[in-house]
């Protein structure tokens, strides 16, 4: 921990991590949060360096948000397999076939940003998708397109992507827990399955669903989604209870470890570097989909 506060300072840096990083990179991070708090917070930020602890997108958008500063991602191979689900000569089929706006989730590719028309996180899907003028293609969730397509009134085409480890969390496991825990209220990430979505008490982004638990009067909860975000949740709320998924875990969140972090600050690698072209066309359906801001 010593060495990490020295580092830090010598280099002028800030470390960002996702709620699903592991409980002992949470507990050294600057900030932890959900993907849109995240690139919030990289563009507000005055630190010459962002270490970032998550996944390959997340950093990615750390980047082009700032691309004059130098973004550290300690394991290169830690990468969200959703994100890779799309590819980006399909995707410019699919807009000829089509004619729509491609709406992209945050979890893809600089380069699958850089030819879509706005992007979204699960914290702003429904309010991204309720802006655009008419249908849209939306890319790569399934799971996260279904759920938007419950509040709004327009043509959607979902590209057939998912998350392994949200789709991994059954009812079976739900109800499982419900039995043991009959007053739990149950919490989801819209990257669930619809049978999932179908009983949460709230459906919501990982902040969202810290953000829920804190000011609801329940005391426990039942929490589908990566298991880690259980640690901040108990962290923040000693007082209530939360209940994981046990085998809902992220193993591309995992890779980043304290050793890892370390050794980015004292070799200054391995750093994201985006070419210009993409940066300058990947920020604008960034930059729109900030300026949106939270679903309320
Ligand atoms: P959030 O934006 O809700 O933190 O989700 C990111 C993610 O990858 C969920 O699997
Ligand atoms: Fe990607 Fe799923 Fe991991 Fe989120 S939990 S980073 S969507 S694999």
């Amino acid at each position: 921990m010593d060495e990490l506060e020295k580092l830090k300072k010598r280099r002028n840096a800030i470390i960002l991590a996702h709620n699903y990083q592991r409980p002992e990179i949470q507990d050294v991070a600057d900030f932890v949060g959900d993907s849109l708090a995240l690139a919030m917070k990289a563009r507000q930020t005055d630190a010459d360096v962002i270490v970032f602890c998550g996944v390959d997108f997340m950093a990615q958008s750390a980047k082009i948000i700032n691309p004059d500063k130098i973004v550290l991602f300690p394991d290169e191979t830690a990468k969200c397999p959703m994100a890779a689900m799309v590819d980006v000569d399909a995707l410019l089929y699919w807009k000829k076939k089509y004619g729509y706006d491609i709406v992209s989730y945050i979890n893809t590719t600089a380069e699958v940003k850089a030819i879509s028309d706005i992007c979204c996180t699960s914290a702003n899907a429904v309010k991204v998708v309720k802006s655009m003028p008419n249908g849209v293609i939306f890319v790569p969730d399934e799971n996260l397109g279904k759920y938007v397509k419950r509040f709004v009134d327009k043509d959607m085409i979902l590209w057939p992507g998912f998350c392994p480890t949200h789709l991994g969390i059954t009812k079976k496991d739900i109800i499982k827990l419900k039995e043991k825990h009959p007053n739990a209220e149950i919490l989801a990430h819209p990257e669930c399955t619809e049978e999932i979505i179908d009983i949460a008490n709230e459906v919501a982004s990982t902040e969202g669903m810290v953000k829920y638990a804190m000011k609801s009067s329940s005391e426990e909860f039942i929490v589908a989604s990566e298991k880690d975000l259980c640690y901040r949740m108990k962290k923040e709320m000693p007082q209530k209870k939360f209940y994981a998924i046990e085998n809902a875990v992220c193993p591309t969140m995992k890779k980043i470890t304290l050793e890892k972090v370390i050794k980015s600050l004292e070799k200054m690698k391995p750093e994201i570097k985006i070419s210009k072209e993409i940066i300058e066309k990947a920020s604008i359906p960034l930059e729109k989909m900030l300026k949106i801001g939270r679903e309320s």
